[in-house]
C-alpha cells in the first residue's frame, strides 16, 4: 500500500482499506503478545492545536507498542510564539527536523492538507476543524467488519449533530464506497447532515432517509438498524435556542427502552467522548462497542504508522 500521508477518507480505496484492516489485524497480535520494535528509531511528532485525550494517546501509545518515541503538543500554539506571529507552514517544516511523522489537529478545515504541501514528513489529520477526522473513521469502519463480518448492505443510522462531526463526514465518504448501504440521518434541527455529503452519498448510490426533529424515532430505528453511531449533541450548536439543547438531551438518547428494540447483532457506536446521549446503563449490553472501538483504533493506526513509515511485521 503506497501511503504518504492521511489527508481525507476519499483518497483510500477498498483494496487499500482490506489490506490496511489486515495489517491492522497482524497490529492486534503485537498487542496482545507484547511490544515490538518495528519503528525502533522513528519519532512521531504529535501537534495538538485542539485539544484531545483519544485520538493523541492513541496514536502515542500505537508508535510506543512498535518500539518508537513520541515528542508532544496537546495545545500547540498555547506554548509557541506561533501564538503571536508565524504560520503553521513554519511550524511543520520546523518540526520534520525532528520527527519522521507529524500527527496533526487543528481548528481550520484543510490545516492537514495546506501542511502535506510543505512538510519533508508524512502527515496524519487528526481532526481538522468540521471538515474531516479519517483515523477516527477508519477506526469505526474497522470496527463495523471485525463486529459485524463485513460492510457491504449495512444499515447504520448516525445520530447527533451531523452538521458539525468530523467524524460523522470522514464516515460518509468511506461508507459511499461500500455496497448496498443505508443511511438513516438523525438530527435536532438543523444539525442535519451538509448538503454536499448528501449529494455525495447520492451520487455515490447510497440509501438515506433523513429523520430531523426534536423527536427522534429511536425505537423505531432500533428495529431496523444494524449499527447506531452516536455522537455528542454540544449546546453551542445551538447558539441560543437553548430550550431546544435541553430538549435534544433528553431525547436523543440510546437508553434501555431503545436497547429491548434493537436486533440481537446490531451494535452501539461512539467515538467518545460521550455526554448523556448513551445512558451508562447501556455499558454492559454486548452490543455496546465503543470501547471496543478504542481497542481497534489503537490497532489501526498502529497500521497506518507501519504503512506511512514503510515497515511491516
Ligand atoms: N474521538 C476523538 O477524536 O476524541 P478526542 O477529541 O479525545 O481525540
Amino acid at each position: 500500500m503506497e501511503l504518504k500521508h492521511v489527508l481525507e477518507a476519499q483518497q483510500f480505496d477498498k483494496k487499500m482499506l482490506k489490506e490496511l484492516f489486515t495489517l491492522a489485524d497482524r497490529m492486534e497480535e503485537i498487542v496482545q503478545n507484547g511490544e515490538s520494535d518495528l519503528l525502533r528509531g522513528k519519532i512521531l511528532a504529535s501537534l495538538f492545536y485542539v485539544p484531545s485525550n483519544r485520538t493523541r494517546f492513541s496514536f502515542e501509545s500505537a508508535m510506543c507498542r512498535l518500539g518508537g518515541r513520541v515528542l508532544s503538543s496537546d495545545r500547540a500554539d498555547s506554548f509557541s510564539s506561533e501564538l503571536k506571529a508565524g504560520s503553521l507552514e513554519d511550524t511543520i517544516i520546523t518540526m520534520g527536523y525532528y520527527a519522521d511523522v507529524i500527527v496533526l489537529r487543528h481548528h481550520q478545515g484543510g490545516s492537514a492538507k495546506r501542511a502535506s504541501k510543505v512538510s519533508r514528513v508524512p502527515i496524519i489529520n487528526a481532526g481538522d476543524g468540521t471538515a474531516q477526522h479519517p483515523t477516527q473513521a477508519l477506526l469505526d469502519l474497522y470496527t463495523i467488519e471485525r463486529e459485524l463480518g463485513g460492510i457491504d448492505g449495512v444499515v447504520i443510522a448516525l445520530v447527533g449533530d451531523l452538521a458539525n462531526s468530523r467524524s460523522i463526514r470522514s464516515l460518509g465518504y468511506f461508507l459511499a464506497k461500500y455496497s448496498g448501504i443505508k443511511v438513516h440521518f438523525v438530527a435536532p434541527p438543523p444539525l442535519g447532515m451538509r448538503e454536499d455529503m448528501v449529494q455525495y452519498l447520492s451520487k455515490n448510490g447510497v440509501i438515506f432517509y433523513e429523520h430531523y426533529g426534536l423527536e427522534p424515532p429511536l425505537a423505531d430505528l432500533a428495529r431496523k438498524v444494524d449499527v447506531f453511531y452516536v455522537t455528542q449533541i454540544p449546546m453551542e450548536s445551538f447558539g441560543d435556542r437553548l430550550d431546544d439543547y435541553e430538549t435534544s438531551k433528553r431525547q436523543f438518547v440510546i437508553d434501555r427502552r431503545v436497547l429491548k428494540s434493537m436486533k440481537k447483532n446490531s451494535i452501539i457506536m461512539h467515538p467518545l467522548p460521550r455526554q448523556s446521549e448513551v445512558a451508562p446503563e447501556v455499558d454492559k449490553d454486548l452490543r455496546a462497542v465503543y470501547f471496543k472501538q478504542v481497542h481497534y483504533g489503537l490497532c489501526i493506526r498502529m497500521a497506518l504508522l507501519s504503512a506511512i513509515l514503510k515497515k511491516r511485521t
